[in-house]
């Protein structure tokens, strides 16, 4: 055997006596709202094109599927879409399929395959998750290239690698039971026993120690299996990760989570750098910058990203820039995930006690709370059936207030600019998607 298909094997014995991830069949993400928003194509396709998809009859995979919960959460968040898993255990592809028939999800298939062999499949994809699989590859580029040689031309790839920065401390962790012998073989229970026997032997102050270790690891083994004794487990750079994309000839579209990932975000006055910094930053491309965050403040463990065929994009005008006339041709849609029950409940309450409608309550997209007054909640909720278009909203705002409290005069004017700005911010947010019907 070479070394690759040694180590996939080890990987592959790794997770058949572990399949990941340990979460009970019965569990739902429905009420889940952070995970179904990362997980719906609704949302990387409008940041790439400015555009709503609607995902009926999609095609989607879920490449290193594991034990199917992402690919569950795939099937909640995409409605109507075809979800389609592939892993080399055998035992998570079992467990996999009995999650999504469990949860009664029947427009599924599942394979025991590499991605290395998607293409034998005979399937082509709209979208393509890769969570948590692609840092285990000898070589990233190899993965990437099997993913897109099946990606259809307009589709999604989203994978995601270790940060070597901030997963420092766990890579040296594995180097010390490399040492010692503890990864030669499968890792099972003899030695989990006795990563937790030498990690309490340590004193507290030690730093790998004081860094590393939590109570709840003296009961959770995956935990341990997955951050001390993660075969084929390794760390990357943003400068790795963007050599990697190029090198599989495709197009880095985003960050997952880039509201996460500001560089501003970082200065105490991002209005007021230093003269230097303030000179220098618009030069920067987005790589540089993703680059730079990183240095300053590797606080993420994934690097998390979506991609696709080079030039698929298409072109668009960024909303702050709309002129009124390009307003008139919008429609406007709401966030899916915001569609619950609940959360229409809450709005109907803020707009009858005339209070204001905190949108982020169960879905926190930006670091703060983000609330609009009661008229413009009252406005919004038609959107809670179906997209409108933008007239018809700025008509119910008119509706609502036809004259000015102050001045009694008519407010035709101010109802354009008022909802056109309350949906600019929204957009920005990610709460509300506007689409140009040209
Ligand atoms: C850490 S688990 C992630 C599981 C799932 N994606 C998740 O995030 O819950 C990694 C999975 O990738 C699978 N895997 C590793 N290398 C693979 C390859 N070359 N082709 C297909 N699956 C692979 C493993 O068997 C394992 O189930």
């Amino acid at each position: 055997m070479d070394n690759n298909a040694a180590l996939r094997d080890k990987i592959r014995q790794q997770f058949d006596t572990g399949p990941y991830p340990r979460i009970a069949l019965e569990k739902s993400p429905k009420n889940d709202l952070i995970s179904l928003y990362i997980h719906n194509l609704v949302n990387p396709y409008y940041l790439r094109n400015q555009k709503v998809i609607d995902t009926e009859g999609k095609v989607i995979l879920d490449a290193g599927c594991g034990t199917g919960y992402k690919s569950l959460i795939l099937a909640e968040a995409n409605p109507g879409a075809k979800i389609v898993g592939v892993d080399i255990s055998e035992k998570s592809i079992e467990l996999a399929k009995q999650r999504l028939q469990y949860h009664g999800f029947e427009n599924t298939e599942f394979h025991l395959a590499s991605i290395e062999d998607l293409p034998n499949i005979g399937l082509s994809f709209d979208y393509i998750n890769c969570d948590e699989v692609l840092y285990l590859f000898p070589d990233l580029a190899v993965g990437l290239q099997a993913m897109k040689s099946v990606l259809k031309p307009d589709g999604i790839i989203r994978a995601n690698l270790h940060s070597s920065l901030q997963r420092m401390y766990y890579f040296r962790a594995q180097e010390v039971f490399k040492m010692m012998g503890l990864m030669d073989e499968n890792p099972e229970e003899l030695e989990i026993d006795l990563v937790r026997e030498i990690m309490k032997s340590l004193k507290d102050q030690v730093e790998l120690k004081s860094i590393t270790w939590r109570s709840e690891l003296e009961i959770d083994k995956e935990k341990i299996l997955m951050n001390y004794l993660f075969q084929g487990d390794k760390g990357y750079t943003i400068t790795e990760m963007f050599s990697a994309i190029r090198g599989a000839e495709l197009e880095f579209i985003s960050m997952v989570n880039w509201r996460q990932w500001g560089l501003m975000s970082l200065f105490k006055e991002p209005d007021n750098l230093p003269a230097f910094l303030a000179m220098s930053f618009p030069e920067t491309t987005i790589e540089e910058q993703l680059h730079l965050f990183e240095l300053l403040h590797p606080v993420h463990r994934l690097l998390d990203f979506w991609c696709g065929h080079p030039n698929q994009g298409e072109s668009f005008v960024p909303v702050a820039e709309w002129t009124l006339s390009e307003w008139q041709s919008v429609r406007v849609y709401l966030l899916p995930q915001l569609k619950t029950p609940e959360m229409k409940a809450e709005l109907v309450r803020c707009i009858t006690q005339l209070k204001p409608f905190e949108i982020s309550q169960q879905l926190l997209i930006p670091e703060k709370p983000v609330s609009v007054d009661s008229t413009v909640a009252a406005c919004l909720l038609p959107l809670w059936e179906e997209s409108r278009s933008l007239m018809s909203l700025v008509e119910r705002w008119q509706k609502l207030r036809p004259v000015h409290p102050v001045t009694l005069e008519t407010t035709q004017a101010e109802a354009m600019d008022v909802v056109t700005q309350s949906l600019t911010t929204l957009e920005s947010l990610g709460y509300v998607l506007l689409e140009r019907c040209l």
